[in-house]
């Protein structure tokens, strides 16, 4: 097990490497008019900013933990026990329609936990970092989970991808309308739950992501007072699967609208 020390030195290390990256991909946003636009799937849209940014991350976390294995969304990897788990742009379809929601996320994850999370939104520069057992933070303040105590005055940000079926996402919605939740899509999974974390929005749900979407964003929540789906004890670092994420009070009406349980 990494000490604490170790692991902060980790996360100083690898934040100006998340900050270039998301220097490069607001260079492509602000001129995205120039990117060729590939479909990897219904409604699934990706461009070279996506790859150019996952490369830069690749090389520069590469030459700062020769030792760690890389995943990332768009150039893939294995299941290792040190691994720094990536998605160069979360929110792509934001990123390439010019709607300013949309991160460049880093996870870094030792023997099936997440250890460091690293959300940078660079249109609002706006860079949320966790560290197991030290806090979240929004550009280096601490920040906290909403404290919300009734679904009333809460808001639930919401997920989707084609790949479900869309009953599914129809009925995520109603559950959250017949509890009395208010709702939001934001179209990025990643800045959502920063969003939770810094008490934006009161919990999430999505019925179907992966590592790179989220593991990020669920240490962030927990570290800033929140409860949150354990994303590889559910379905490990390849696997793909629904998460919940809230602040506290909140957690059965959140359960209750997702039928997922959150960790005891
Ligand atoms: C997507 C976003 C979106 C979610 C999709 C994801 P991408 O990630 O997180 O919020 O609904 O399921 O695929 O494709 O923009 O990296
Ligand atoms: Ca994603
Ligand atoms: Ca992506």
């Amino acid at each position: 097990m990494m000490d604490p020390q170790e692991l902060d030195a980790r996360l100083e290390a690898a934040i100006p490497a998340v900050r270039a990256a998301g220097r490069l991909a607001l260079e492509h946003f602000l001129n995205r008019d120039r990117l060729a636009i590939e479909h990897k799937g219904q409604q699934d849209l990706v461009s070279i900013a996506d790859r150019a940014v996952e490369d830069l991350l690749r090389r520069e976390l590469n030459a700062l933990f020769p030792e760690d294995a890389i995943l990332g969304e768009e150039g893939g990897g294995e299941d290792a026990p040190r691994s720094w788990v990536l998605d160069p742009i979360d929110g792509t379809f934001n990123f390439l329609k010019g709607i300013p929601c949309w991160g460049v996320v880093a996870a870094y994850v030792v023997d099936g936990r997440t250890l460091i999370g690293i959300t940078y939104d660079p249109v609002h520069d706006e860079l949320f970092t966790a560290r197991r057992g030290g806090g979240a933070f929004r550009n280096g303040t601490p920040i906290r989970v909403s404290g919300n105590t009734s679904v009333d005055t809460s808001c639930l940000a919401l997920a989707y991808s084609f790949r479900q079926p869309k009953e599914t996402y129809v009925g995520l919605v109603k559950q959250a309308l017949d509890q009395g939740f208010e709702h939001r899509r934001m179209g990025s999974t990643a800045i959502q739950l920063c969003w939770v974390a810094d008490g934006r929005c009161d919990g999430i749900a999505t019925l179907l992501c992966s590592s790179w979407d989220v593991l990020a964003g669920l240490i962030l929540v927990e570290e800033a007072g929140g409860r949150a789906t354990d994303f590889l004890g559910a379905y490990g670092l390849l696997g793909k699967g629904g998460i919940i994420a809230c602040t506290p009070a909140l957690a059965p009406e959140l359960e209750a609208v997702s039928g997922l349980v959150l960790p005891r």
